[in-house]
């Protein structure tokens, strides 16, 4: 009667489109490695402990060992009617080695197995992730420091309306990566606990030393509970959320390249080999890049809907449903990998087009708050001082001019408080040079934000 594990307690054969429907091979085959090692030590400690014999422990080790050599050699290749990674490495195991193979899963369900292999996988990619931010963080802290005095106008409503610096722009990001980092940080430490041992949701009667396999596999401590051991994924939504966050930064980042290397701002220009072309229009260069990724960021926003949706209303403790877990926790890592793969040689090699941002910061007004504070510093009062400097706004719209290029005698009509120093007062370097307070874009407060952020990525790395 069939080959399936469970054949005792039934009397027909699974209809082979229930095979197909539970089978999470296909997706959790990438799992392959983070189970062995799990075997390996749950093996190990069982052998410890007098549950298995020192030689049937012997055989599964080594077993176990062989399986993970081959699959990396391609010797061994994944069966894809295998249910899942742990029946097909278990299976192998007993074709491989008789009956000793048996013996592995005992005081083990699937259900603490598949719980150990999702945090061993997650502990192994949040490190990845974490290094490619860290690698985003030093593209854009070099960068700053390039252009510490490249004026450029700062945005509300995305119109323009005071002067900053294109480094103190990008160390805005800088800030947000830091966060990220900060979050992954935290995620792993709840990601890095051993669930192994609770078994199926109520533990096991045999004597098992569940900090023995903690140390062997080397996680922080183990669960403490056996229900929640088997059906916690909070770990996968923090990680999720983590990255949904992440994404949410590189979309604002990307939505902002779409705008400056168009022909209406011009403030940089992508790498020939980070920019696409158009099928049917020859003066076309795209940002895709930065458009797939603010696409792509929906992407990893809809796998957090998935594993919350998917966990709510759950009863304890395991259920099928939780099997969906790894596609939406697996897509999300590989997104959130594959944009920063190709988002960080993409600000490396963009061209910084400081005349365009100084022409862009030149014509919008955007000293008109440091003509209003000229006028606060000579006595007036905020309210009016900024009243005065919306009508002389006004009259320089009328006029064709700037502030910059409005004579004198229109500013003393006005108000007669003006004075000639009134032009170097709102003058775009002035306007940037004076606001040195600790986070604003004067060249030494950006300094002094760029040693920050430098130790702080020291530490959180
Ligand atoms: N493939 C399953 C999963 O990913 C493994 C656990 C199955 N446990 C069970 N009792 N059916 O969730």
């Amino acid at each position: 009667m069939g080959n399936k594990m469970w054949a005792g307690r039934f009397t027909k054969e699974t209809d082979e489109r229930v095979n197909d429907f539970n089978s999470s091979i296909s997706f959790d085959a990438r799992m392959y490695k983070q189970d062995i090692e799990g075997s390996i030590a749950h093996a190990t400690m069982l052998g410890e402990c007098g549950i298995n014999s020192a030689e049937d422990t012997e055989k599964i080790v080594s077993g176990l060992r062989g399986i993970l050599a081959d699959i990396e050699s391609g010797a061994l290749q994944f069966d894809p009617t295998a249910e899942d990674i742990h029946m097909f490495n278990e299976a192998v195991l007993t074709e491989r080695i008789g009956d000793a193979g048996k013996r592995l899963h005992t005081a083990r369900s699937r259900n603490d197995q598949v719980a150990l292999d999702i945090r061993m996988y997650l502990r192994d990619e949040i490190p990845v992730i974490k290094s490619q931010i860290a690698e985003l963080i030093e593209t854009l802290i070099r960068l700053a420091g390039k252009n510490l005095t490249t004026v450029m106008p700062g945005y509300t409503h995305l119109q323009r309306a005071q002067p900053i610096t294109f480094a103190h722009h990008l160390m805005a990001y800088v800030q947000m990566l830091l966060r990220d980092l900060g979050r992954l940080n935290d995620t792993y430490k709840r990601t890095n606990i051993m669930p192994l041992g609770s078994a199926a949701l109520a533990s096991t009667t045999y004597p098992i030393n569940r900090q023995r396999v903690c140390e062997l596999l080397g996680f922080d401590e183990i669960t403490q509970n056996s229900l929640d051991g088997v059906s916690d994924r909070d770990f996968c939504i923090e990680l999720a959320s983590a990255l949904s966050m992440l994404m949410m930064h590189l979309s604002r980042f990307s939505e902002e390249i779409v705008l400056w290397c168009s022909w209406e701002f011009k403030f940089i220009e992508l790498d020939d080999a980070y920019a696409t072309g158009s099928s049917i229009m020859p003066q076309k260069k795209n940002p895709d890049i930065t458009e797939l990724i603010r696409g792509k960021t929906g992407r990893v926003y809809g796998d957090l809907t998935t594993l919350l949706t998917m966990m709510k209303g759950l009863s304890l403790a395991y259920n099928k449903d939780m099997q969906e877990d790894k596609e939406a926790i697996f897509d999300a890592i590989d997104t959130a990998k594959l944009c920063l793969t190709t988002f960080i040689p993409m600000i490396d090699t963009m061209k910084v087009i400081p005349e365009n941002m100084r022409n862009a910061a030149a014509k919008g007004f955007i000293n008109a708050t440091d003509c209003a504070d000229y006028l606060v510093k000579k006595g007036l009062p905020f309210r009016q001082a900024y009243k005065i400097t919306g009508t002389l706004v006004h009259i320089c719209i009328e006029k064709d001019l700037t502030l910059e290029t409005l004579p004198i005698a229109d500013y003393k009509e006005v108000c007669e408080v003006f004075d000639e120093d009134v032009f170097e007062a709102i003058s775009l370097d002035t306007c940037v040079m004076q606001r040195k307070v600790r986070g604003g874009p004067a060249p030494e407060s950006v300094k002094a934000q760029i040693e920050y952020s430098e130790k702080a990525l020291e530490a959180l790395r």
